[in-house]
């Protein structure tokens, strides 16, 4: 995608109609606010990197480079750039889910920088997000780990024919697996992995689901705590 070509873009409200925040207009403008945006993020300076990750991100909603598109390129940025700048290793702090939950405050937020050049409500804003959302991603891993935890110890005791480390990792790559994932992982032979699936299935384990022809065994608990908000899981029976 390439930025703005035409004019009269306008963010309206969905309900009212009403004129939010016309962004700028011009492609060669488009294009020099970008790099100063870009510069920003780039220059060495003694701000924080979340609070200069906030402030990029007003800025680039603010420029609104694109037709469309803009609010989910700039979340992603958000946490590409913190990736980029060594604060985190991985795509793993879901800001977006914040943002996202609380859109009105958002969007209020942004609109308060450019009428009343309100960063503190904005920084405050965005900092608590990445406050809770990290450790909301904390507790969540540490809940994965207790699940596989407990999924281990129930194999253990209750199907000590099929446990191995390699399964119950195999069981926690993805939250559903196929016959074909143990056989490729060399864990068992397709009537042997079929089986060992089935009786996982019927200690309500897994819940099979048939895809087309395909069947998937998923793992319900690891699913709901990768979805749900809760860190929590249903205890093995
Ligand atoms: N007052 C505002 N000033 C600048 N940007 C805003 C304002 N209100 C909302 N936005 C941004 O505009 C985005 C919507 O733009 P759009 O291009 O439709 O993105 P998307 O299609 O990804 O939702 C919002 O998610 C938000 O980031
Ligand atoms: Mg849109």
């Amino acid at each position: 995608m390439s930025v703005r070509k035409t004019p009269n873009t306008q963010l309206v409200n969905d309900r009212t109609g009403d004129i939010i925040y016309t962004p700028p207009t011009g492609e060669t403008l488009l294009r020099d606010k970008l790099t100063n945006w870009e510069r920003f993020l780039y220059e060495e300076d003694d701000l924080d990197l979340l609070v200069k990750m906030a402030i990029g991100h007003y800025q680039f909603e603010a420029i609104h480079p694109f037709e469309d598109g803009n609010g989910r390129t700039g979340r992603i940025l958000n946490i590409l750039y913190l990736i980029d700048q060594d604060v985190l290793d991985i795509p793993i702090l879901y800001l977006s889910r914040y943002i996202i939950a609380h859109r009105e405050e958002y969007y209020a937020r942004l609109l308060a920088v450019t009428a009343s050049q309100d960063w503190q409500g904005w920084l405050v804003f965005m900092l608590e997000g990445v406050r809770e959302k990290a450790e909301w991603v904390h507790e969540k891993i540490e809940a994965i780990l207790e699940l596989i935890d407990a999924t281990g110890s129930f194999m253990r005791d209750g199907m000590p024919n099929l446990y191995s480390a390699e399964l119950l990792e195999l069981l926690f790559n993805q939250p559903y697996c196929r016959i074909a994932n143990l056989t490729d992982a060399g864990i068992a032979k397709r009537q042997t992995a079929s089986l060992y699936l089935r009786q996982m299935e019927d200690k309500g384990m897994l819940r099979s689901l048939k895809i087309g022809k395909e069947k998937l065994f998923v793992n319900p608990r690891y699913l709901s705590l990768l979805i749900d908000d809760r860190n929590s899981f249903a205890p093995y029976a």
